[in-house]
């Protein structure tokens, strides 16, 4: 149904109009007294096979929502009406702000992928934090934060701990994000000596607080296994509880889209099916090295049922899907959550270290 109808129609109009049409119609849904329940009972998918502990925290199933989809905390439980065991928000940013010039966002149907160059537009942490505070549901819901594009990389570490700080009792797990493509100089702050004066004043706080709020660290498909072992380092020696990998990559390779095409939309982060093995790769390596000692939010490319699966094959806990949703629509949860059921549920070791 989807995919024969609605999707074309859809595919016929502007992305980012779409994308804006779809969290208001949501959003009116919402207002509607049950409507969040029917929505549960035609997509969501219940199994206790499906439960996971991770990072201190039971799921109802190990599929999440990608930061970026509810950029201002608008509709988070709308959206786990649809089966998600959880959702990542923003990613917010201290101020509001536009985001990069439009168009921004294009649609690549041969690759079933995305390219985005949004570049943090949201309405700033106020706006996400009333909408949070008037959120009635037990939804695990985690915050995907940013700096403003406006401060420099060397002050980037006041922006993060004014999100933590602010957001601290509104969610349930923190994703710093230092990896998107689109804000200029940001994925620098992926180094050992930034990242670590950004997180040293989270755990501060976080120690004198009643309660405990993950944090983790989303990484770029496109650093280097020396890169990335410098963020192993960070998340070995540090209260750092775990990982995001991976956001979008800039990398074009082996596109099917013409050179054109491609070339025509210019800057911005692939998503979706091109970025598939590079994530696993990625998960894999994360995995080995820290020999399965430490939670792995796995997400970049999943883009069928059995993605999933061979992401958490490679030892992600969790995973989270965006542009599969796009492209398969909003039965997608349902059906990964059908085939993990299938293969035995969501707390059978999908990996084990090492890998056989
Ligand atoms: C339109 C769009 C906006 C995104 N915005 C964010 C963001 O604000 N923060 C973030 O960490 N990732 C963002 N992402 C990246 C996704 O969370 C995810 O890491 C990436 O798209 C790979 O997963 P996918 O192939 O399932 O889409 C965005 C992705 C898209 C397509």
């Amino acid at each position: 149904m989807y995919s024969k109808f609605i999707r074309p129609l859809l595919f016929l109009l502007n992305p980012e109009q779409v994308h804006h049409l779809t969290i208001r119609l949501l959003r009116l849904l919402d207002a509607i007294p049950g409507m969040r329940w029917i929505i549960r009972q035609l997509f969501a998918y219940h199994g206790p096979s499906l439960e996971k502990e991770v990072l201190g925290m039971k799921f109802p199933n190990p599929i999440g929502l990608a930061a970026g989809f509810d950029k201002n905390a608008e509709i988070p439980d709308m959206l786990g009406a649809f089966g998600f065991g959880f959702v990542e928000v923003g990613a917010i940013t201290p101020k509001p702000q536009p985001g990069n010039p439009k168009p921004r966002l294009f649609r690549l149907p041969k690759d079933r992928a995305i390219i985005n160059r949004m570049g943090f537009n949201n309405r700033g942490m106020e706006y996400a934090i009333a909408n949070l505070r008037r959120r009635k549901g037990n939804l695990i819901v985690g915050a995907n934060i940013g700096k403003n594009s406006a401060t420099p990389n060397e002050c980037a570490g006041n922006d993060y701990l004014k999100l933590f700080r602010s957001l601290y009792e509104y969610v349930d797990y923190f994703v710093v994000n230092v990896s998107c493509p689109n804000v200029a100089d940001i994925t620098e702050l992926q180094n050992k000596a930034y990242i670590s004066q950004i997180l040293e004043p989270f755990f501060e706080f976080r120690r004198g607080q009643n309660q405990y709020r993950p944090v983790l660290v989303k990484i770029s498909p496109d650093l280097t296994w020396e890169q990335i072992d410098e963020i192993i380092d960070v998340l070995m020696n540090t209260p750092l509880d775990g990982l995001v990998a991976t956001n979008t990559t800039s990398s074009r390779k082996g596109l099917t889209s013409s050179e054109k095409q491609v070339e025509a939309i210019g800057n911005g982060g692939l998503s979706g099916a091109p970025l598939t093995d590079r994530a696993i790769e990625v998960i894999r390596y994360l995995y080995e090295k820290t020999e399965g000692r430490y939670p792995i939010i796995g997400v970049g490319g999943i883009m069928t049922p059995e993605d999933a699966l061979a992401m958490l094959r490679a030892g992600a806990d969790l995973v989270q899907v965006y542009t599969g949703m796009i492209y398969e629509g909003p039965g997608f949860v349902r059906n990964i959550c059908r085939t993990l059921e299938a293969e035995g549920g969501s707390q059978r070791p999908y990996h084990t270290f090492p890998h056989a």
